[in-house]
């Protein structure tokens, strides 16, 4: 049941491939790990999960995730942001869970992320207490961003593949753990129906108000901030240390390698511009109809909306 979308023709590498696989697209190179995660990973209650479809500002939450839970151990001098990547630091479950069952990154923190979508998640996720922390983003600007890596941000991952092509792909459902609107579906359902266990995040509402929602963020998962620390300007040094400006001038932003999978992607590809509203510079009148058609269409009255922007 696992179904390739892109003809080998058309020059794509082995692990360039993306395949359909019970309900959502996923490249054939992170599809194992995602396969034996679900039948293997057992959560635990104080997990906590950080979840998106890419290009969503996964990278982001990471960070802000990451500090609010080491702050004690840390500060912005001595964070091992400055020497990791966010990914490391909140290593991506199907990705870098081992077949020992261990996980990797810094000490024996609860953080760990994935980018399945709700109904593909490890039934122990889905049962046990643990939380779960999910960022979308408004659909063009997510497009335009995959768009950049697929063609460009990506080289040497697969073959580059145009902004026309990628936006074919994508209004059809196929992208990185798409259906792009069905990942965002299915997290948005269930978070209204355990709002104890999932909070929903919009990458546009974490831009206007950063600080409001890295209190929000620390508090719905365990770790709130004392009067104190508010007092001494702990959330903003989060969140300026956090702050696109910051962490894409970081050395290892701009030289390091995602190493520790064996893929091996510039960590720079993960900071671009970090604006809300680019997709106005990218995409064409037809694009723009037909984007918004989908996404009216397929969120329908889920009560899930974007603000125009
Ligand atoms: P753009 O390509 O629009 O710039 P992900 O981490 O899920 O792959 O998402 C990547 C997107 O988040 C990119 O968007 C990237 O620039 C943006 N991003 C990365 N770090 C960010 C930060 N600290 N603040 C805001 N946006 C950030």
């Amino acid at each position: 049941d696992i179904v390739s979308a892109l003809p080998r023709e058309n020059g794509w590498k082995a692990y360039g491939d993306i395949c359909f696989y019970k309900g959502f697209w996923c490249y054939s190179y992170l599809l194992e790990g995602a396969i034996f995660a679900q039948d293997h990973y057992k959560a635990q209650p104080t997990d906590i999960f950080i979840c998106s479809v890419p290009k969503s500002g996964t990278t982001w939450l990471k960070a802000l995730t990451f500090s609010i839970v080491t702050r004690i151990q840390f500060n912005k001098s001595t964070t091992p942001l400055h020497t990791q990547n966010p990914h490391t630091c909140v290593p991506v479950l199907e990705r870098y869970f081992s077949r020992k069952g261990i996980k990797p990154g810094p000490g024996s923190l609860p953080l760990m992320s994935t980018h399945m979508p709700y109904a593909s998640l490890p039934k122990s996720i889905i049962d046990s207490g643990c939380k779960i922390v999910y960022i979308c983003r408004e659909p063009k600007d997510s497009f335009v961003s995959l768009g950049h890596y697929a063609s460009k941000l990506r080289a040497g991952l697969q073959e580059p593949m145009s902004l026309e092509e990628c936006f074919e792909f994508f209004c059809k459902g196929v992208s990185d753990y798409g259906p792009y609107w069905d990942h965002l579906l299915g997290y948005w359902k269930a978070s209204l129906e355990q709002p104890e266990k999932i909070l929903f995040l919009k990458y546009e509402d974490l831009i206007k108000d950063t600080p409001f929602y890295v209190k929000k963020i620390a508090e719905f998962m365990g770790y709130p901030f004392s009067l104190e620390e508010e007092k001494e300007g702990e959330i903003q040094e989060i969140v300026e240390f956090c702050s696109f400006g910051n962490m894409s001038n970081l050395e290892v932003s701009k030289t390091g390698k995602s190493a520790d999978d064996n893929i091996g992607v510039d960590i720079k590809t993960f900071y671009r511009k970090g604006k809300v509203g680019d997709w106005k510079n990218y995409l064409t009148p037809e694009m723009i109809e037909r984007l918004d058609k989908i996404t009216k269409q397929k969120l329908g009255d889920s009560g899930l909306s974007f603000d125009e922007i």
